[in-house]
């Protein structure tokens, strides 16, 4: 039996339990997961067997994956729309990305950036998860033969590791994969509160979604600006400005705001103020399904498992084809 490529384009992307989201992981990713919903077959996992690499406390990856359902089902995933899973509730990831790792050389992972990141933030860590991480993000693409994939720009390099697996795969046993495709937002890199590095939960650096409204607003008005911008009357540089940079996509005046910037009719500190509020009416509603979700944690659990269990035909096809093809039937 073969699991033909799908007649309709089919959209995948994952996203790990690694606390709540921040504003980065919307304007950069989950922003094109409720987009695509529309155009595409959607399919959307939470990694919870990825964020083993970092993560080992249970209780906390338990919390956090019912946390990143809710967050995700609160921006706006609409579970007659699309299919949110866990995905250690598809088990046949494991032993497809095992299938995927020996056609993978070792060289291919070790010059991986985000390893050679991992082994200098976590030293005392370096488990073989770590290594191996970027073959289990292409068998979770290839599972449902997916070929659009939304992802922040920090995951270019999986994404093109995935097509080289694809090709490596289809060469040895034929063709069975397509080639995944990474598509980006308008945000494909969201600068943190220090203005310099990406906005990373690790680095300490983030504007969160869902946190108390004066956490948000003690998280924006600690952004760092134009740092050529001494005195309240030098004019501001919103083309480096980050604070200005983040106004584009929390209303439609932007221009007309970084106007007030270069001619410093307005200072950092009203750019601020002004975010903070219009990122908090941005997210109000999300925030308000948020808290109705984790008070109803029985309705996320049961969309979860709902979804895992929509996708068993699909993964069981995939890995009957590649069973076959690969002479283990
Ligand atoms: P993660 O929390 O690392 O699983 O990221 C979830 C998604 O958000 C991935 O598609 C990332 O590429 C994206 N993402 C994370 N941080 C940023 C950022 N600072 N800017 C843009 N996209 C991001
Ligand atoms: N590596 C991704 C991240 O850290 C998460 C991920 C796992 C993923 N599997 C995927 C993303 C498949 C896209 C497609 O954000």
């Amino acid at each position: 039996m073969t699991n033909p490529s799908p007649t309709v384009a089919r959209t995948f992307s994952g996203i790990q339990p690694s606390g709540a989201p921040h504003i980065g992981n919307d304007l950069g990713a989950i922003r094109n997961y409720v987009r695509l919903q529309d155009e595409f077959e959607a399919i959307y996992c939470i990694v919870d067997y990825h964020a083993l690499t970092s993560t080992h406390d249970p209780d906390r990856m338990r919390r956090q994956t019912r946390e990143m359902a809710a967050a995700l089902l609160a921006l706006g995933l609409d579970p007659d729309r699309c299919t949110l899973f866990v995905q250690s509730h598809r088990p046949e990831h494991t032993e497809l990305a095992w299938l995927l790792t020996t056609v993978t050389p070792v060289s291919w992972l070790e010059r991986t950036p985000t390893y050679k990141e991992k082994r200098l933030n976590q030293p005392d860590d370096i488990n073989h998860g770590l290594l191996t991480y970027p073959v289990l993000q292409a068998a979770d693409i290839v599972m449902y033969k997916a070929t659009t994939v939304p992802v922040g720009k920090d995951q270019a390099a999986h994404l093109e590791l995935s097509r080289e697996i694809v090709r490596a795969f289809n060469n040895r046993y034929g063709p069975t994969f397509p080639e995944p495709q990474a598509v980006f937002t308008e945000a494909p890199v969201v600068l943190g509160t220090d203005g310099v590095r990406k906005m990373s939960k690790s680095l300490n650096n983030t504007i969160e979604i869902f946190a108390p409204e004066e956490e948000i607003r003690r998280q924006v008005m600690s952004m760092v600006t134009d740092t050529q911008r001494i005195l309240r009357t030098d004019p501001g540089r919103p083309e480096v400005c980050n604070v200005c940079q983040l106004q584009r996509f929390f209303g439609t005046d932007y221009l007309q705001l970084w106007d007030g910037e270069r001619t410093a009719r307005t200072g950092c500190v009203d750019m601020k103020r002004l975010l903070a509020d219009r990122i908090i009416r941005h997210y109000a509603e999300a925030r308000e399904r948020y808290a109705e979700l984790m008070a109803h944690p029985g309705r996320v659990d049961g969309i979860l498992e709902a979804g895992a269990d929509r996708l068993r035909p699909m993964a069981a096809a995939t890995m009957t084809e590649v069973r076959e093809k690969m002479g283990l039937r």
